[in-house]
């Protein structure tokens, strides 16, 4: 890449201002010897950020909360765990493998995402601890920032809540092998960020999360990486 020169088309050669890049905007490829060679595009580096908790305890609301709070000035994609176990998971049950099978599915689509750009959440129980450092390793192996969100509530609460009527069926042992009363949840000893959606509301976490991945650099307009794929195809005369 040190061959080449990435200048905003809009921008004359020899102003190369990157820092002022606007994510999506088109670079001009030109040769060491101002030759063009074709167009990229450049984009804010993706990441992902991985909740993880118990069922109830604020995962996908927290997700939304986080992607609406982004909207504006990223492009974001959530796979949600009860959505993809009704598309990309369907027929897969709790048992540890499916749980693992179903994790590693939604690793695999959130790396693929992340590496165009997208800003991805995760929410999934994702209840062992193993799984969860296997799926860190299969971001940053391709250089992709993972950010580990621990959803914590107490057993009490989401009992009490009980959104969804799972605990209470659970509990009476009409649902086989349920997150957190028959059976495990590893919860992350180190999390990056650790919410406690018992105790905060739904702004202030959404805040402590948004918080980070600023402080972390991971929001637009910094960092920019260019795509040059295709750039030849597009080369002029
Ligand atoms: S994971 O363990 O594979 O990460 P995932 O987040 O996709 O779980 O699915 C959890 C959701 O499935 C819960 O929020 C709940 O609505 C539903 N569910 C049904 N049966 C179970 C169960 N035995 N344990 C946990 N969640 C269950």
């Amino acid at each position: 890449m040190s061959r080449f020169k990435l200048i905003p088309v809009s921008l004359a050669p020899g102003d190369e201002s990157l820092s002022s890049l606007s994510p999506g905007v088109e670079l001009g490829l030109f040769d060491a010897n101002g030759r063009a060679l074709g167009v990229a595009t450049a984009w804010p580096a993706g990441w992902v950020l991985w909740f993880t908790g118990l069922s109830g305890a604020g995962k996908s609301t927290l997700s939304k909360a986080v992607a609406a709070e982004l909207a504006a000035e990223r492009r974001i994609e959530i796979l949600d765990g009860d959505e993809v176990r009704t598309h990309l998971s369907k027929g897969l049950g709790f048992s540890r493998e499916d749980r693992d099978t179903n994790v590693h599915r939604i690793a695999f689509v959130a790396r693929l995402l992340a590496q165009h750009g997208v800003g991805v959440i995760t929410a999934a129980i994702s209840p062992y601890a193993e799984t969860r450092t296997q799926v860190r390793a299969l971001a940053e192996e391709r250089g992709i920032p993972f950010v580990e969100v621990f959803a914590s509530s107490s057993l009490e609460s989401l009992v009490a809540r009980d959104v969804k009527g799972l605990y209470k069926k659970a509990l009476a042992g009409e649902v086989e092998h349920f997150t957190g009363v028959s059976d495990p949840y590893e919860a992350p000893e180190s999390p990056d960020i650790r919410v406690e959606t018992d105790r905060e509301t739904v702004e202030q976490s959404t805040a402590k999360i948004v918080g980070v991945l600023r402080a972390r650099g991971l929001l637009a307009p910094l960092p920019l990486t260019a795509s040059t794929n295709g750039a030849h195809s597009h080369a002029g005369a």
